[in-house]
């Protein structure tokens, strides 16, 4: 066998999830024992590559870590955009790093890094990573089905209580433009509504069905709300006073704002929980794991195949590619097919 020089970089970027460190130990894996590449991680998403803050990956580095939440090499939202001459210091660090190529693990806004870096002449392959499963051009994410499992957890052990205190549960899930963690997980639990970013809601609507249910007998119910649900008649009812280096505001206030309405307009003693981060931490099913695993050899293999500008995907059950830059065109929100079908559960 002949020994490689080449050296490969990873990066993840954006929020964590569960599964990330499937892909990195599978690319790391591969990458050393079939391609006779040196691995270099780079900590902390983009921020890393502009500190030059990274370290030599090798196969001890990566063992014990398939079964654990987060990701080994740190994220964070810097973006090399927001940076003066944050592009040409990443080139340059890249330069004297010796990379060949970069693997970028991330949602839309690491992806968009990785697509501009990709034009301005840099090989690199994209994996993407996202709960929230918004991403365009794949038809999973890893991380998602963990997370809704969490949700459905969740909303079974409110189910329990609320009977008991014959209360509504408002559960506020994470989802700011999407809400598939909403619906999916709304379906697996059983919710009563299911309330996304993509349909304004109408608060009368929800006491309907609260109501409704109250007449069959049903003196509880179980309402799930995306983080990024907007009211119909308030327009919007979160509070967003906080945007990171990308431009997206931090959502909050909508899981309280229902609760208020909901005891105010119904008289239903009501009660919210945030599910927030508990969603993104832990272990990861799985499902999980194994399509970690499955997008960080495919990653791996476009590297070796010299096909970059690439991420790869999730079509059906086959592992493919798409161009970086059609990934990162649009965001994948909820298709009315799944949600009509969590709306026969609502009466
Ligand atoms: O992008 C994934 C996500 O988990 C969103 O669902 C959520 O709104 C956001 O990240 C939270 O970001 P942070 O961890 O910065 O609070």
């Amino acid at each position: 066998m002949t020994i490689s020089d080449e050296k490969i970089g990873i990066l993840t970027g954006g929020g964590d999830c569960p599964g990330i460190n499937a892909v990195i130990r599978a690319i790391v894996r591969k990458g050393i024992n079939k391609y006779d590449y040196s691995m270099m991680g780079i900590r902390n998403g983009y921020k890393g590559l502009l500190d030059k803050d990274w370290y030599n990956l090798d196969l001890a580095s990566v063992s014990g870590i398939l079964n654990k939440g987060g990701t080994i090499l740190g994220t964070s939202r810097t973006n090399p955009g927001n940076v003066s001459g944050g592009y040409e210091k990443a080139f340059k660090n890249m330069k004297e790093l010796g990379l060949n190529a970069l693997i970028a693990i991330g949602g839309e806004d690491t992806l968009g890094v990785a697509n501009k870096l990709t034009e301005k002449g840099f090989p690199v392959v994209g994996v993407p990573k996202t709960i929230d499963n918004d991403l365009y051009a794949t038809d999973l994410t890893f991380g998602f089905d963990t997370a809704i499992n969490i949700v459905m957890e969740a909303i079974d052990r409110l189910h329990s209580t609320a009977e008991s205190h014959h209360r509504v549960m408002v559960v506020e899930v994470m989802g700011r433009n999407a809400g598939w963690i909403a619906v999916y997980g709304g379906l697996a639990g059983g919710a009563d509504a299911i309330l996304i970013p993509e349909e304004p809601f109408d608060i009368e609507g929800v006491c309907r069905i609260i109501r409704n249910r109250q007449s069959r007998g049903k003196n509880f119910s179980i309402i799930v709300v995306a983080e990024g649900a907007v009211s119909k008649d308030l327009g919007k009812c979160i509070i967003c006073d906080e945007v990171d280096e990308f431009g997206h505001a931090r959502f909050r206030g909508v899981g309280e704002y229902l609760a208020d309405e909901i005891k105010k307009k119904t008289g239903f003693d009501t009660r919210a929980t945030i599910l927030g981060h508990i969603q993104r931490g832990g272990a990861p099913t799985a499902f999980d794991r194994v399509l970690g695993t499955r997008f960080g050899v495919a990653a791996i293999d476009l590297v070796a195949e010299k096909k970059f500008g690439l991420m790869v995907s999730l079509k059906g059950n086959k592992v493919v590619s798409v161009s970086l830059r059609e990934a990162i065109s649009k965001l994948k929100t909820v298709d009315s097919e799944i949600y009509d079908i969590s709306k026969i559960f609502f009466e």
